[in-house]
């Protein structure tokens, strides 16, 4: 619009704000309400833009980073009609403003772009390869891990607490007797199966789970276990706890942020995720186990050299901390490192190389707001706090990750893959050392994705709601 009509109308506009604050009616710290009460008018109810700039495309008057943006909301440009929003609004929440405008902008443009959703047994393209996905195993309820145990042999967990063998792409009519029996309320489950990297030699196979317990009070309380057994005719057995917590850390059955993923490193230390319950103050806390990975023998034990093994105050097992959700955990197959995929608040879900005593900084700092648009932290860095390798704005809930080593996709080799739940996307990350250098949706609306990995045939599986599909290369 013309400049100077703009002009005439600003009084009115200012007029309506200065009215709004004095009425002191600013609502108190969500994004999405202050924007619509103090910004919609000029920038359009959708950030489309009005009489001031859209904040949907890709032009930045005054600078495209975080801090730029901050400082066009803080100072404002009064001589060209964009009040300063510093007196008014608070620093902290003039960082969930620029999620909230971040989160917006990619949701728009993501709805600007068009995704494969590929159906069965059809070629769909992605940049590096054309492949089919084809159904593997299904009637599944919710299957959440798979495991191979040999060219023809595969084992998938169910959130309900299921375990199933599959053999040549049949999964066994029964589940296996002889499981733990696990909490199934909220987030909690049979989690994630992996076998021993000796597996042909020893037959372990890891298990990590949701263990209702009963507090001291009396009431059901869960934390995440490790159990390990072999399969032996369709039976469990061989049950061995490899690690639990103490039961004051247990807290209320069917909460969240149970973690629960495992892996093993190239020395065969076994590392796994616990999420921190719900509560950030968790992942700080070195004498709880929650928030965490933690480091053991495959047998239980504790490494001497684990970074608190000494501290009387911290637990032994704590590898890294300052964790929020850690449902992927995967070994690079170039570098050994070992990396981790998390859910953040609202924004901010990190990938993350996990190194030995160092602070991932959740609830600390965070690229996330709360769910309900009001701020969790203004710091996204902090001295003594890692940064993630990459982070997703808005979020896109990711789940389970796993290099890709097989042969049938060449070009895919030792790329890692990303389960999505909220976006259900399947995302192939490029990753080099400690960096993120590439990424692709290679494809998108297929469902809630929990876990993918790649098979002994070359083949890479997905689980998705209900069934396991299986990606093969196509013409
Ligand atoms: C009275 C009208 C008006 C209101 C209300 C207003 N803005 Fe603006 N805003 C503008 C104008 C005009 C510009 C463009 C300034 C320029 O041309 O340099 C602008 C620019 C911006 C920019 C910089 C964009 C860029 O391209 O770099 C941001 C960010 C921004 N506004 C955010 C906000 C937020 C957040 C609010 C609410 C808290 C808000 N604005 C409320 C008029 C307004």
């Amino acid at each position: 619009m013309h400049p100077s009509r703009f002009l005439i109308l600003l009084p009115v506009v200012l007029g309506l704000l200065s009215s709004a604050l004095a009425q002191n009616a600013r609502p108190k710290g969500k994004a999405n309400e202050t924007y619509a009460q103090l910004c919609a008018a000029c920038h359009g109810k959708n950030l489309e833009g009005a009489q001031a700039p859209s904040m949907l495309d890709d032009v930045w008057i005054a600078g495209s980073d975080d801090e730029s943006i901050a400082k066009s909301i803080r100072n404002g440009f009064p001589e060209k009609g964009m009040p300063a929003w510093g007196a008014a609004i608070p620093e902290k929440e003039i960082r969930a403003m620029v999620i909230y405008i971040r989160e917006q902008r990619a949701l728009f443009q993501r709805g600007q772009m068009t995704f494969t959703k590929p159906a069965d047994s059809t070629t769909a393209k992605s940049r590096l390869h054309n492949y089919k996905v084809n159904t593997w195993v299904d009637d599944l309820i919710e299957p959440w891990s798979l495991a191979f145990l040999s060219a023809d042999q595969a084992i998938v967990t169910e959130k309900r607490g299921y375990l199933y063998q599959v053999d040549k792409g049949k999964i066994s009519p029964r589940p296996l007797l002889g499981v733990p029996v696990v909490d199934t309320g909220g987030q909690a489950g049979l989690l994630d199966v992996v076998p021993h990297p000796d597996y042909a030699k020893n037959g372990w196979i890891y298990l990590a789970l949701s263990d209702p317990q009963k507090s001291v009070a009396g009431d059901p309380v869960s934390l995440t276990r490790i159990v390990r057994g072999k399969v032996k005719e369709g039976v469990w057995v061989d049950s061995e706890t490899i690690f639990r917590a103490k039961i004051e850390h247990y807290v209320k059955a069917g909460g969240v942020h149970f973690g629960g993923r495992i892996a093993f490193d190239r020395q065969g230390y076994l590392y796994f995720s616990v999420g921190d319950r719900g509560n950030g103050a968790n992942a700080q806390d070195l004498t709880v186990p929650m928030g965490k990975v933690h480091r053991i023998f495959d047998d239980g034990r504790v490494p001497t050299d684990n970074p608190f093994a000494k501290d009387p105050q911290a637990l032994p097992t704590i590898w890294s901390y300052g964790h929020r959700n850690p449902q992927g955990l995967a070994r690079d197959p170039v570098t050994g490192n070992i990396l981790d995929a998390e859910h953040g608040p609202r924004g901010g879900d990190e990938l993350n190389w996990v190194q030995t005593g160092k602070n991932y900084g959740w609830p600390v700092i965070t690229f996330g707001m709360n769910y309900d648009g009001s701020t969790w932290s203004e710091a996204t860095a902090k001295e003594g706090m890692e940064q993630p390798m990459t982070y997703w704005v808005p979020s896109i809930a990711p789940c389970g990750i796993n290099f890709y080593t097989g042969e049938q996709f060449p070009q895919w080799k030792n790329h890692l893959f990303l389960a999505s739940l909220a976006a259900e996307e399947l995302r192939r990350i490029e990753v080099k050392g400690d960096k993120v250098i590439d990424q692709e949706i290679i494809f998108k609306g297929l469902g809630r994705i929990r876990h993918v990995i790649g098979g002994p045939d070359g083949a890479l599986y997905v689980l998705l709601p209900k069934r396991i599909a299986r990606i093969t290369p196509s013409e």
